[in-house]
């Protein structure tokens, strides 16, 4: 049986009780470990799970050999940051465990994509989302994103690249810097900056892009907004 279970945004209590039992019944757990980051220690996931967690990177998840080989005959947790689906890579996995007739489990939780909602901008109204990641010297598709997006009136998010192994997270102010660059947005476009959705401590900031200064909190996104209905207007004021 293998369980693909989301762990929300913040902390160990994010979890519901559902995932928890689950965790509880295996005999394998895994917490990828390359798609985001919690706010707190994988010592303080076992404590609460009672169960040795070892942390999955990309490779590992991505080949998803080992894991499929355990769930044959045993009950494996892959434990994701966030919801299970919230990043493009593990639906590779829940199809080949479909393909190899392997029993799977998915215990939903909130993802970014959905916690975005706290800026007020309407979620029905994003367009395509893209990922800005370190090496963007020569990247041209999420400024082609975020043009096609401001001429529907749409909404854009971009997901910063991070590494957590290496504890590298990039900030809104690296990926303005970018988009202005390129010439995607100018010093003077307003951008919803964002840190740490989902926790007590979450940061959203309404700023014009040139004056987005360094928040040193992770992980963090950015949101361009397209064309605003007076409610979100009144919304995005709340965060200047
Ligand atoms: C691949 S995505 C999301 C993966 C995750 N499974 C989910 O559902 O939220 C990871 C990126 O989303 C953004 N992100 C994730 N969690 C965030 C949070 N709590 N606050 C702000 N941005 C976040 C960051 O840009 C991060 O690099």
């Amino acid at each position: 049986m293998l369980y693909l279970i989301g762990l929300g945004l913040c902390n160990s209590k994010d979890i519901s009780l559902r995932g928890l039992e689950m965790i509880k019944s295996c005999d394998y757990v895994y917490l990828e470990n390359y798609t985001s980051k919690l706010d707190c220690k994988l010592s303080e996931l076992e404590e609460l799970y009672g169960k040795k967690v070892v942390l999955a990177e990309r490779e590992f998840v991505e080949d998803g050999q080992v894991i499929l080989d355990q769930s044959v005959e045993n009950n494996v947790a892959l434990l994701i940051i966030g919801d299970v689906f919230g990043a493009t890579t593990h639906i590779s996995l829940f199809k080949e465990a479909k393909f190899m007739d392997i029993n799977v489990e998915i215990v939903n939780n909130a993802s970014v994509l959905n916690a975005v909602g706290v800026v007020g901008l309407e979620l029905y109204k994003y367009g395509k989302v893209a990922s800005i990641p370190f090496g963007y010297a020569d990247v041209k598709v999420p400024c082609d994103v975020l043009k096609m997006n401001l001429a529907n009136g749409l909404h854009s998010l971009f997901l910063l690249d991070l590494v957590p192994k290496e504890n590298k997270y990039m900030e809104c102010k690296e990926a303005v810097g970018y988009l202005i660059s390129k010439g995607a947005i100018s010093a003077d476009t307003k951008v919803v900056v964002c840190a740490k959705l989902g926790c007590k401590d979450f940061v959203v900031k309404y700023v014009e892009a040139g004056s987005v200064s360094e928040l040193n909190l992770f992980p963090q996104c950015l949101i361009v907004p397209g064309d605003l209905h007076f409610v979100e207007e009144e919304m995005l004021e709340l965060w200047k």
